[in-house]
């Protein structure tokens, strides 16, 4: 039998999973410790009346035969969705063409399944540390990866700049064809400006390679001036495809909604890869549910969007009060202005996985160890604001008291 072997060089457990097996198995020995979980990154706040009414409408109009609604456009969004998020993005300036738009179940997807338009050999750049998403769906189709190293010195936002110098490459000397970049990143909160990504635009553009845009967190951004989108980048259209979800803008993780902009401009060997992702998801994919894509459009409404601010700031009000402590406890951290990620280099030179028992021993706090992330991770630690407030102060509290 002929299987993908790829899949055989995948690490065997998945960081959450580790992190799960540990958190169980200290419940298990001390039954009554008051576990508090700054860890994973899903969302606690509610989806917003403004989305929770527009899908309870949606749900009469299917029920009903004059305003039933089967597939959508080839499963790619219907029109109403993709104008709504056109909108969104002209809201701050970013001309798309709603055509240019393709819905779908959520990034992780997108992220994922863009990849079946792109060779095997296609040579990958993937800064370290990283959201392991695009590590493993490289792995899967066997592509080679090189990372490019993110450091406390270049505030963990690799440039091509480092490139020249071989130590910031896993394998020096090479061409990449895809290049990841998060932003605000997952797992270090940081956050490009739009100098340093006019840089990774003019590279992709000199060298040929596409640029992967993952803007997931792009609502956060707060600081003025700070891109929220690779196309605010003059000569992005060309070379870049950017990823949005409805996850943590609107606490969709549950629900399920993203989006992926390919530019009508961008194509390779004369091919527009806006027509072949199209084309790959009206083959693949069949669409979001119609009750879900009228839910993301309410996210856009005048009322909506104000609902969904108020739970931004809510987070953010969070990661605040986090960074507080740290800066309190002299603990070097990035990240928690315009990311609900904090960054931290474990205190006392401790490496990541030590302070992760250290913090779930002694204040019964879970977080995530950064070696997870990468090779570059070893001796950080990340912090999600996602959790409530009590539980983020009652957690800052006994950090502090440690
Ligand atoms: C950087 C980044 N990209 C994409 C995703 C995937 O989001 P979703 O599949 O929920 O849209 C996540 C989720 O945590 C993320 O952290």
């Amino acid at each position: 039998m002929q299987i993908n072997n790829n899949y055989a060089n995948l690490k065997d457990s998945y960081l959450f999973k580790t992190i799960t097996q540990k958190v169980n198995a200290y419940k298990t020995a001390n039954p009554d410790a008051n576990i508090i979980r700054l860890g994973i990154g899903d969302v606690t706040r509610p989806l917003v009346p403004a989305v929770v009414t527009a899908m309870h409408v949606a749900v009469d109009e299917m029920g009903q035969k004059e305003s039933f609604s089967g597939y959508d456009d080839g499963g790619v969004g219907y029109p109403f969705l993709r104008e709504a998020i056109a909108g969104y993005y002209a809201g701050y300036g970013v001309a798309v063409d709603p055509e240019e738009i393709i819905v779908g179940d959520g990034s992780k997807s997108d992220i994922s399944n863009i990849l079946d338009l792109f060779s095997p050999d296609a040579r990958v750049l993937i800064p370290d540390p990283v959201y392991p998403v695009y590590v493993d769906t490289n792995i899967m189709a066997g592509r080679k990866i090189t990372f490019m190293n993110g450091t406390a010195q270049n505030g963990f936002l690799p440039l091509p700049d480092d490139l020249e110098n071989a130590e910031n490459l896993s394998e020096p000397g090479f061409t990449p064809d895809i290049i990841y970049i998060c932003s605000p990143n997952n797992p270090t909160g940081a956050v490009y400006s739009r100098e340093q990504l006019k840089k990774w635009v003019d590279f992709a553009k000199k060298s040929g390679a596409v640029l992967f845009f993952d803007a997931a967190y792009e609502t956060f951004v707060q600081t003025p001036g700070l891109p929220r989108s690779i196309f605010e980048i003059e000569g992005a259209r060309t070379c870049a495809i950017e990823f949005c979800s409805f996850s943590k803008l609107a606490g969709f993780t549950g629900v399920r909604c993203g989006y992926t902009v390919v530019p009508k401009e961008l194509s390779f060997n004369g091919q527009a890869l806006h027509a072949w992702w199209r084309r790959r998801q009206t083959t693949k994919f069949n669409g979001v549910s119609y009750i879900t894509q009228r839910g993301a459009a309410a996210v856009f409404s005048p009322e909506g969007f104000s609902q969904i601010k108020e739970n931004i700031g809510y987070y953010l009000e969070n990661a605040k009060i986090i960074s507080a402590t740290l800066k309190e406890l002299g603990i070097r951290f990035t990240g928690g202005e315009n990311a609900p990620y904090i960054w931290l280099r474990c205190p006392g030179g401790m490496g990541s996985w030590e302070y992760f028992e250290t913090l779930l021993e002694k204040a019964n706090v879970v977080g995530t160890p950064g070696a997870g992330f990468g090779q570059n991770g070893e001796g950080y630690f990340r912090l999600t604001a996602f959790g409530e407030r009590e539980n983020i102060e009652e957690a800052m509290g006994r950090i502090t008291n440690l």
